[in-house]
Parts: C-alpha cells; sequence; structure tokens
C-alpha cells in the first residue's frame, strides 16, 4: 500500500481551469489570492491551493472544498476537522510557475522546489545561510556545478525547516544537509534547537534541468513515489 507520494504539477494553466479550481478555494484562501497584486501570481496561488485540495481529497474519498485546514504555532498548514484525525501529512511548495505537493500517511513531512535562477550574488548567500560544514562543500565544487549545489542545499534545507514546521525561524546554520554529485542526500547533523529525537530521511529526486526538489520525511527511510 503506498504510504506517501510527491506529486509536482504546472501552476500556469488554462483561464477555465483556474477557475475551477479557484472555486474550489475556502473564503480565506479566496481572500489571500485577492490580496496579490498581479493576475499571473494570483492565480498561481489558487491552482497551487486548489490542486493541493485534489490531491489530498483524493487520498480522503471526499470534497475537496470541504476540506479544512489549520495552521501550526509556525504557520505549518495540517488538516482539520474530522479530516484532521485521518493522520494524512501534507506539505506544498511552489516556485515560479511549478508546484510541489508531498504527502505521506502518519509521517511529517517538509518538501522544496526551486527553479534555479540568478540570485544576485550567491557566495554571499552562502556566507550568510548555510552552516559551516555547507560553506566547506560548496567551495570544494568545481565552478562549473556551484548552482546546481546552490539550489540542491537550499532545497534540502528549506525541506528540513519545513518538515519540522518551523520555517525561518530555525537558524538556517544550525543543521547540516549534503549536498553535490555523487553525494547521496542526507540530514547530516539535525538542528539542536529542534526538541524530540524524530529522525528524518531526505530525498532528492530528479525532476528535470534547471529545477532542484527535496523531501524530508520522518523515518529512517525516504522511498519516492510519483502520485497517481
Ligand atoms: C515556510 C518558508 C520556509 C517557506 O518559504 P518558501 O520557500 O518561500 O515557500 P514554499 O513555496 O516552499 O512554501 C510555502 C508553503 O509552505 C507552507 N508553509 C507555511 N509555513 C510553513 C511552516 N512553518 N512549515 C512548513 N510549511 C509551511 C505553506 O503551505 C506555504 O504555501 P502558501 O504560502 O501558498 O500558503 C518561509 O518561512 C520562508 O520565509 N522562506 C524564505 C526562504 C529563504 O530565505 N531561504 C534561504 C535558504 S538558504
Amino acid at each position: 500500500m503506498t504510504c506517501g507520494a510527491l506529486c509536482i504539477f504546472p501552476l500556469d494553466l488554462p483561464a477555465q481551469e483556474v477557475r475551477r479550481l479557484h472555486s474550489l478555494l475556502s473564503p480565506e484562501e479566496q481572500a489571500r489570492a485577492a490580496r496579490f497584486l498581479a493576475p499571473l501570481h494570483r492565480d498561481r496561488f489558487a491552482v497551487a491551493h486548489g490542486r493541493l485540495r485534489e490531491i489530498l481529497a483524493a487520498r480522503l474519498a471526499v470534497a475537496p472544498d470541504l476540506l479544512q485546514f489549520d495552521s501550526g504555532e509556525h504557520g505549518k498548514p495540517h488538516l482539520a476537522g474530522s479530516e484532521g484525525r485521518s493522520g494524512l501529512q501534507f506539505n506544498l511548495s511552489h516556485s515560479a510557475d511549478h508546484g510541489l505537493v508531498g504527502w505521506a500517511q502518519g509521517r511529517h513531512l517538509g518538501v522544496d522546489v526551486e527553479l534555479w535562477r540568478p540570485l544576485g550574488d550567491e557566495e554571499a548567500l552562502v556566507r550568510r545561510f548555510f552552516s559551516p560544514v555547507e560553506n566547506a562543500a560548496y567551495a570544494a565544487l568545481p565552478a562549473a556545478g556551484r548552482t546546481q549545489g546552490f539550489f540542491e542545499c537550499w532545497t534540502r534545507k528549506e525541506a528540513y525547516i519545513k518538515a519540522v514546521g518551523r520555517g525561518l525561524g530555525l537558524p538556517l546554520d544550525s543543521f547540516d544537509v549534503s549536498f553535490g554529485a555523487g553525494r547521496e542526500p542526507a540530514l547530516l547533523r539535525p538542528s539542536a534547537q529542534v526538541p524530540g529525537d524524530r529522525s528524518w530521511a531526505l530525498a532528492a529526486p530528479p525532476v528535470g534541468p534547471g529545477i532542484s526538489v527535496a523531501v524530508m520525511l520522518e523515518g529512517d527511510a525516504c522511498h519516492v513515489l510519483p502520485a497517481h
């Protein structure tokens, strides 16, 4: 039996499909969508949250517009109402025109997708946000592999802070992840600032050129299956 999966999907869809997905959102989600000034960003938000509802509803055999959400102390969304007792965990990420939803039964998780793009001074971001171990791993990469290494590290770090639910309240240099060609994705050092003794498994499935994806899943193993 499948106990979890990752689903990556386009956010730029024909207007009719955007309207259909928008109609699945709660009044609060529709109000959030309306706050985007650019129609492109409003529509991408509606598609991301509409698809999230459809993916979760299919697992739970309920109508997508009936799902209720709440969020934890640091803003991590979770299912509420009767579906909140199902044990189904999920996490959402978006980057430009790509959306990503991960779900798992009874295991917490965090996901992140990033399209590779110029970010100004990449090396300054590495110095500011990556841990000393990650700084050394980045410096050891050949120049041609640095942008890939940067986005691998970034997505893996985001997946961790999202899995533990702390968001950017967790110092990004308080834990280490592996990255770079030939290195197995792994959480090398958990943050001492995260209480509890949960173990975490990291996966970084290839999804195409110029895009990095990571999923951090509670437990000892993370075998990523495509959603169906
Ligand atoms: C939660 C956070 C970490 C996600 O940021 P992000 O990468 O910009 O956005 P993503 O698209 O991956 O994820 C956003 C989604 O995560 C979920 N989310 C929100 N808070 C969350 C939390 N505390 N934990 C887990 N998931 C959360 C929501 O579903 C959100 O979607 P929504 O905004 O459409 O409702 C955010 O706190 C943040 O500010 N990130 C900044 C990134 C950064 O500077 N990274 C440097 C790394 S080197």
